[in-house]
């Protein structure tokens, strides 16, 4: 639109500011949210970690802030180390932020075109170092809203006495607060009472983050999340809630993975009988023990459905598909070690997906109109799975305890090959289409797009 600068004497250049959380399934969204202000007319700066760092190259139109963050290399393996890095990146970056966005901020122009930061909800601390020095922040939650009430819930479930867990029997337990989430599904379930109080905290961090800024960005859409939706505006009164999502669909940006994508599988795929391919992805973070691999391997294998597996470097610390496997697969399935996850669930071969369960893992599923599989692993992914079977009715979930080859041979028959499963995918393909009414013209997603687009705008002095 009317982007230009300050020296040419057009109008004004308005910037908007973002800070993902170094993780890939936060990296992303933040990344179509920075590709969808662009596209109506936003310069963009990204502020990042060391960590995990994006590679400028592949956005050229965007500034990019590096802050020093002194942490290894190398993901956190446990919740409690992923929490205990998520407070070290928020502790490390806060005074070498505080200097890169004075900096910024007093360059000739600096604070005239700055309009706010966006900032992963996790990021509270950085935030607040943003608004101290007068940028009014926005925040982003890579979950579900379903989730994001489970954030604000937390306090009112241990006053009831739902957490901490003291006793395995208590996990089946229905949360009549939250439907129709159990006790299993919640954010905070933990045996450990170090890791329940690590994540207690966490949560009402982000919780504060949200209330405490000018917006709130979710990566949902209306059809999708109506009720709970509803409910967090309620909650957070005063803080306007725009639901942009599906995110990958709406946005423009290009690729933010970290590692590169194996794009020989999507040919592959062209050569596959329609939805006859069961897509095996565990997400960038959640591990599985090299016995729970060996099961799946066989399993699957078991199935006799043709697969394509993007098995990620270091998802089962270091153990490699059993012997034999390939052999036993032959010309029926291709392992990747990471795939163009969004275009794969696009293609009209993939029938299933089995996934953890992340977020954006079960959105990209729903708006390929793909049946799942979902083994959660830990944070949101109980509760996502407990949405895509109970509520979404649009897959199993496969959670609890170790996993068993014959109970993963008789799930991918149930999700690829029964009447049952046929049903689930009828429902996933309905939702693939609200998704797809959301962001036309005229739909929620893209009402709520301009929406947060007029909000940035009457932010801007
Ligand atoms: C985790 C949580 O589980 C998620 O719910 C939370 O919101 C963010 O942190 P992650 O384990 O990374 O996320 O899973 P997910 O949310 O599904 O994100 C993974 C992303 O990586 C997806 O956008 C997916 O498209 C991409 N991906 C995955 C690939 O590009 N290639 C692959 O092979 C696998």
């Amino acid at each position: 639109e009317e982007a230009s600068t300050a020296t040419t004497g057009g109008p004004r250049r308005r910037r908007v500011l973002v800070f993902p959380i170094p993780y890939q399934g936060h990296i992303n969204p933040m990344f179509q949210v920075a590709g969808l202000l662009q596209d109506r007319g936003f310069a963009v700066t990204v502020f990042h970690t060391h960590f995990n760092a994006p590679d400028p190259s592949r956005h050229p139109a965007y500034d990019f802030v590096p802050v020093p963050d002194g942490l290894p290399a190398g993901s956190p393996g446990t919740v409690a180390a992923t929490v205990e890095h998520i407070f070290a990146i928020n502790g490390s970056c806060e005074a070498p932020f505080r200097e890169r966005l004075a900096a910024l901020l007093e360059a000739p122009g600096g604070r005239d075109e700055v309009a706010c930061l966006v900032a992963d909800a996790h990021l509270l601390t950085l935030m607040d170092v943003a608004r101290q020095q007068g940028v009014p922040t926005l925040a982003l939650r890579t979950g579900s809203a379903a989730c994001f009430r489970n954030f604000m819930a937390t306090p009112m479930l241990c006053d009831k006495g739902y957490l901490p867990v003291s006793a395995e029997s208590q996990l089946d337990a229905p949360v009549r607060e939250l439907p129709p989430y159990r006790v299993r599904d919640l954010m905070a379930v933990t045996s450990s009472r170090h890791e329940h109080d690590l994540v207690c905290k966490l949560l009402a961090r982000a919780v504060e983050a949200v209330s405490t800024s000018a917006g709130f960005i979710l990566n949902t859409f209306d059809a999708l999340e109506a009720d709970d939706l509803a409910a967090t505006r309620r909650d957070l009164a005063g803080v306007p809630v725009f639901e942009v999502g599906p995110l990958h669909k709406i946005s423009p940006a290009s690729s933010s993975s970290l590692l590169p994508q194996d794009r020989s599988c999507l040919d592959w795929l062209d050569a596959q009988a329609p939805a006859s391919v069961l897509y095996i992805s565990f997400g960038s973070l959640a591990s599985m023990s090299g016995e729970d691999l060996a099961e799946a391997a066989w399993g699957v294998a078991n199935s006799r459905q043709p697969f394509l597996w993007a098995l990620r470097p270091g998802l089962a610390r270091g153990a490699a598909l059993p012997d034999g496997f390939g052999a036993e697969t032959e010309g029926r399935g291709l392992v990747v070690g990471w795939a163009p996850q969004e275009e794969v669930l696009a293609h009209g071969a993939v029938g299933g997906f089995w996934t953890h369960g992340g977020w954006n893992s079960a959105l990209e599923g729903a708006c390929g109109g793909v049946p799942m599989l979902c083994r959660p692993c830990f944070g949101d992914q109980m509760g996502n799975a407990r949405y895509v079977e109970h509520v979404w009715r649009a897959g199993i979930a496969l959670d609890g305890g170790v996993l068993e080859r014959g109970a993963v041979e008789r799930a991918v028959r149930r999700l690829m090959r029964s009447e049952e499963g046929e049903e689930m995918r009828g429902r996933a393909r309905e939702l693939g289409s609200r998704a797809a009414e959301a962001i036309a013209e005229g739909g929620s997603s893209r009402h709520s797009v301009d929406k947060l687009v007029n909000h940035i705008m009457s932010l801007w002095k």
